[in-house]
């Protein structure tokens, strides 16, 4: 039986997009599910386009988490894959993943990361620090945002003549290089 993935994602999908792409013929694996705390976010759009199922559930259904847990439960979820979500995952559903929940951070955590440090944020904050080297980092999730067990970084320059904009075309390519293959692995080697 295949297992079956399930990404939170907050806005653009870009990322959630490269996922559902790598796994669309994949012999272990699917995304069969996608889950918002935005009705407006465009990673709707792509779920449409792609054909995947998702559901966006309000702050007050993610606050309390019984609802989201119920769908990953009627999914059949066996991992959850963060990809730029910005609300905080309820309790409930982190317990109930553990070790089969990950997120990537645009940057070298420890650096930038923590509450508020999401997407362009982080870039303007590299930027503002004349940064020399930036990346992304892959970790298990845990109850502090950004502070998981990192599971693997990956750098890039930051250039003189770099905007947030720039930099953030360099971050997305390292996270679409490395995302899907570190959730291939880990999801492959799931028992
Ligand atoms: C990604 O760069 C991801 O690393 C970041 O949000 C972006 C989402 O882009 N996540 C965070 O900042 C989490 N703290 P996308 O919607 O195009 O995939």
């Amino acid at each position: 039986m295949k297992k079956n993935i399930a990404i939170f994602a907050s806005g653009n999908g870009t990322n959630a997009e490269q996922l559902v792409l790598h796994f669309a013929h994949h012999p272990k694996a699917r995304v069969a599910l996608i889950l918002t705390n935005r009705s407006t976010a465009f990673v709707l759009e792509r779920a449409k386009r792609l054909e995947v199922p998702a559901c966006c559930f309000s702050k007050e259904q993610w606050a309390e988490g019984t609802e989201v847990v119920e769908v990953l439960r009627r999914y059949g979820i066996d991992f959850v894959v963060l990809a730029g979500f910005l609300a905080r995952v309820p309790d409930c559903v982190l317990h109930g993943y553990p070790q089969r929940m990950v997120n990537i951070h645009p940057s070298l955590l420890p650096k930038f990361g923590g509450k508020g440090m999401y997407g362009d944020r982080v870039h303007q904050a590299v930027l503002d620090a004349g940064e020399k080297e930036s990346g992304i980092t892959i970790h298990y999730t845990n109850e502090q945002y950004d502070e998981g067990a990192i599971i693997c970084q990956h750098r890039c320059p930051v250039l003189p003549d770099d905007t947030f904009e720039t930099l953030a075309t360099r971050v997305h390519q390292l996270e679409y290089a490395h995302y899907p293959e570190v959730v291939d692995r880990l999801v492959s080697a799931l028992e």
